[in-house]
């Protein structure tokens, strides 16, 4: 049985931070982010978006390009480290925003990162498995990363969302869930408390912890498909917290086949991946997704029936290594979604307004919001203890 990635849709907040101003505000070398970095814009919602209204948007989207109605879909799960409730899902709001049918599996999956992965590979379980008896999945990755002001992680925070759905005739990307390789390992190298709203982390320590679980994971997958090798893969996506970690990550995987010149591969398997990512940040368990979007998007070699590898890593820690096969035709439907013209929509915050912005989304959780727009799925504030939001014809 084939499965895989049908449709997908991604969703950017409104605004956004060019991060030179950013260095210049923390007396910072720009190039330290553009380069060292390698982001140059990062997503900041405002007030009146979050997890709940970026996975909403996203997943509005991918059933649109899927053509999935509500009753098609029989598995909904949102991937999240950055959920609006300790018990109610924000796949729950989803249900409710979209109009998804009551004859659906509605839940959250949680493990940084790696949420969203954990809960594609459940698609793709269930799907197999007959479960799914014609019917479809959204696996949705939503989340808004925050380090706080002045700290080393502000650069590499971000916002956003990405929806898959997920079939058994997919029209974008066919993957392999028997051929996989897997790390996991109880570290502490990126965390936030259900006390804080930032998250903690040890950062170089976090740049390594990545690095052993690719290495784990893609050894794993190579026991399994010995006769693989990097050069297999027209292009590889890996997680993205900021992208320079993609290519330390390609430096990584390429060594562990022996290549001493990782680098000279890097434009033709993974510059493509990186375009859209470069624009809006970490996006958590949405990330690798993003890369995937940009690399379809972006890419102007023809990747028709082409072999893809994925690398999805979530701290704490867990991480996957798969791959699949780009379905002919799947280019110009992820190209048809314009997803340039929606980073370029965004509004460009002064430091000033980001600042205040930050300040601000320490109070919202219980405060009502004084906008209230008409054109996207947005928050509409607390009453009696419960969050309240309104879609775009609300
Ligand atoms: P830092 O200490 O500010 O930066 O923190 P640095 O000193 O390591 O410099 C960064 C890079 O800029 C270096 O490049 C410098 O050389 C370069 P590298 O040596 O790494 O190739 N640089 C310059 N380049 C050009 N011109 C200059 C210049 N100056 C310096 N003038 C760090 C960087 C990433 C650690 C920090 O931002 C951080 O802690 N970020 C958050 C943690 C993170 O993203 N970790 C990634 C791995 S863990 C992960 O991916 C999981 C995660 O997504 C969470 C989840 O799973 O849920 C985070």
């Amino acid at each position: 049985m084939k499965v895989g990635i049908d449709a997908l849709g991604v969703a950017v907040p409104s605004l956004c931070l060019d991060l030179e101003a950013l260095a210049k505000a923390r007396g910072v070398d720009p190039k330290k982010y553009l380069d060292g970095i390698g982001t140059w814009r990062m997503g900041v919602a405002p007030l009146d978006e979050d997890t709940v209204t970026l996975a909403a948007r996203a997943a509005s989207m991918a059933m649109k390009s899927g053509e999935a109605s509500g009753d098609d879909i029989g598995l909904l799960v949102v991937g999240t480290e950055t959920a609006v409730d300790h018990s109610k899902p924000v796949s729950s709001y989803v249900q409710g925003l979209l109009g998804i049918g009551q004859r659906c599996r509605v839940f959250e999956t949680k493990h940084a990162c790696y949420g969203g992965t954990a809960a594609l590979m459940m698609a793709l379980d269930w799907l197999r498995s007959g479960s799914a008896r014609g019917r479809k999945a959204l696996v949705v990755c939503s989340d808004i990363a925050r380090y706080g002001l002045n700290t080393p992680g502000e650069p590499t925070q971000g916002a956003g969302a990405v929806a898959l759905l997920v079939s058994e005739a997919p029209r974008l990307l066919e993957l392999d869930p028997a051929l996989t390789g897997q790390h996991a390992t109880d570290v502490h190298d990126f965390w936030r408390p259900l006390y804080s709203k930032d998250a903690f982390v040890d950062g170089p320590y976090s740049v390594q912890c990545y690095l052993d679980a690719i290495t784990g994971a893609y050894r794993h997958f190579r026991e399994q498909a010995p006769w693989v090798t990097a050069d297999d893969f027209a292009a590889l996506a890996y997680h993205v917290p900021y992208g320079k970690m993609a290519r330390k990550a390609h430096r990584q995987l390429r060594a562990l086949d022996g290549d001493l010149n990782p680098d000279a591969s890097f434009d033709a398997q993974v510059a493509a991946s990186l375009a859209l990512p470069a624009q809006v940040g970490n996006v958590y368990t949405g990330s690798l997704y993003l890369a995937l979007a940009s690399l379809l998007a972006t890419s102007s070699r023809d990747l028709d029936g082409q072999r893809v590898g994925l690398f999805s890593y979530g701290s704490g820690s867990c991480a996957e290594f798969f791959a699949g096969s780009v379905v002919p035709g799947a280019q110009a439907r992820v190209k048809a979604l314009e997803l340039q013209a929606l980073l370029d929509a965004r509004e460009v915050l002064t430091i000033e307004a980001y600042e205040a912005l930050m300040a601000a989304r320490e109070a919202t959780d219980l405060k009502p919001l004084e906008r209230a727009r008409g054109d996207a799925f947005h928050f509409l504030g607390v009453e009696a203890h419960k969050r309240t939001y309104a879609g775009p014809s609300a």
